[in-house]
C-alpha cells in the first residue's frame, strides 16, 4: 500500500461540536478514514466513554487501526454505515447518547492512490470502490451501462451540461480500460470551454457516487441515525459538494421544521425530531484554507435530537 496521507478537514470544529470533553457518552465516527477525526474524539473522551467507528477501505481500516492502537474505548467496525443499527445492536448498543459525525467523501488517499482509479490525471484501471470487496467498478458503469443511464448518471450526480456528448462519445469508444483513456475522450468530446476545473471532473464524481452509491447511502443512514440518537446527541455533517450538502441541508430541515415530505417516511412526517445547532454552515477557517486547500469546499452541519 502507498503511504496514506489524509489532511483531516475541520477537525477542531468537528469534534468540538459533540461537546465530548471527559463524556462517558457512546459516540460513532460513520467515516474512519485515517482517524484523524476518531483520534481527537478518543483524547476527549473519558476511560468509560465509547467510540465506534466504521469504514469500509480497507487501507483506511489498517492505517487508522494503528494509529488508534493504544485507545481501549474504540471499536473499529470494516463495514459500511449503512449497517450501523445491526452493527451497534450486535455490541448491544441501543441508542447512540453522545453524537455521530460523518465526513463524507473520499480520503486523500483513495483521491491520490494511483492503483484506486478516482484520479482523472494519474493512469490506472477504472475502479474507484471504497470498498475494495465490493464488485462494482467504475469500468462495469463505463463500458456496460447503456448510454440513456450514462446522461441519467453524469446530469444527476455529476450536474455535467455535456452529458450527452459525453455518453455517446463512451458508448462508440467502448471499451475504455483506464482513467487516462477517459479523460482524454472527455476532453475530445467537450467544447473546449473556459473553466477552473478539468473537463472530466464532474464525470469522475458522477462515477465515484454511483460506484459507491454515496448520495443514498447517506440519505439512508442519516434517517436512521436520527432514530437511533437519544435526547441531546449531536449530529455532525461535514459535505464536500453541493449534492452532498443540499441532502443533509434538506433532511435536517424536514426534521427541525416539520412539513409534509415524500422522502421522509409517512409515520414520522410533523415528529419535530432535531434541533439546528447552524442555520448556516460552517465554513473552513482561513488558516485551514492555507495549509489543507482541498477544505475550501467543506459545509459543516450541526444538529441536536430533542
Ligand atoms: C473523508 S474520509 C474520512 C477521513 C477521516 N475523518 C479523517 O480525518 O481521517 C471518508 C471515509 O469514509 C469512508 N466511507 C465512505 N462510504 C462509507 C460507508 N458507506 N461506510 C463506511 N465508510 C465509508 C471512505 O472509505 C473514507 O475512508
Amino acid at each position: 500500500m502507498e503511504k496514506f496521507i489524509h489532511y483531516t478537514v475541520m477537525k477542531k470544529e468537528v469534534v468540538d461540536s459533540l461537546n465530548c470533553y471527559n463524556s462517558d457518552k457512546i459516540f460513532v465516527d460513520c467515516t474512519l478514514g485515517g482517524g484523524g477525526h476518531s483520534e481527537e474524539i478518543l483524547k476527549r473522551i473519558s476511560k468509560k466513554g465509547l467510540l465506534v467507528a466504521f469504514d469500509v477501505d480497507d487501507d483506511a481500516l489498517n492505517y487508522a487501526s494503528m494509529r488508534l492502537k493504544n485507545y481501549d474505548n474504540i471499536k473499529i467496525i470494516k463495514g459500511s454505515y449503512v449497517d450501523i443499527d445491526k452493527h451497534l445492536a450486535d455490541l448491544g448498543i441501543e441508542k447512540i447518547t453522545g453524537g455521530v459525525i460523518f465526513d463524507l467523501g473520499a480520503s486523500y488517499h483513495q483521491l491520490t492512490s494511483k492503483d484506486r482509479g478516482f484520479s482523472f490525471s494519474k493512469d490506472a484501471p477504472l475502479d474507484m470502490r471504497f470498498n475494495q470487496d465490493q464488485k462494482l467498478k467504475a469500468w462495469d458503469i463505463v463500458n456496460k451501462y447503456n448510454e440513456q443511464q450514462l446522461v441519467e448518471i453524469f446530469s444527476k450526480y455529476g450536474e455535467e451540461r455535456f452529458s450527452k456528448r459525453i455518453a455517446r462519445a463512451i458508448v462508440q469508444k467502448r471499451p475504455i480500460n483506464t482513467t487516462l483513456q477517459l479523460s482524454e475522450l472527455i476532453k475530445n468530446s467537450t467544447p473546449n470551454v473556459k473553466s477552473k476545473i478539468h473537463p472530466a471532473t464532474r464525470v469522475f464524481q458522477a462515477l465515484r457516487i454511483e460506484v459507491n452509491q454515496e448520495l443514498l447511502n447517506f440519505e439512508n443512514t442519516l434517517l436512521k441515525v436520527i432514530n437511533l440518537c437519544d435526547v441531546n446527541a449531536i449530529i455532525s455533517l461535514l459535505s464536500f459538494h453541493s449534492l452532498e450538502d443540499r441532502l443533509a441541508k434538506h433532511i435536517l430541515k424536514q426534521y427541525s421544521n416539520p412539513k409534509s415530505d415524500s422522502r421522509i417516511p409517512f409515520i414520522e412526517q410533523n415528529e419535530k425530531k432535531l434541533e439546528l445547532i447552524n442555520k448556516k454552515p460552517i465554513l473552513a477557517s482561513k488558516e485551514e484554507l492555507e495549509i489543507n486547500p482541498p477544505s475550501r469546499s467543506a459545509k459543516l452541519r450541526i444538529a441536536k435530537r430533542i
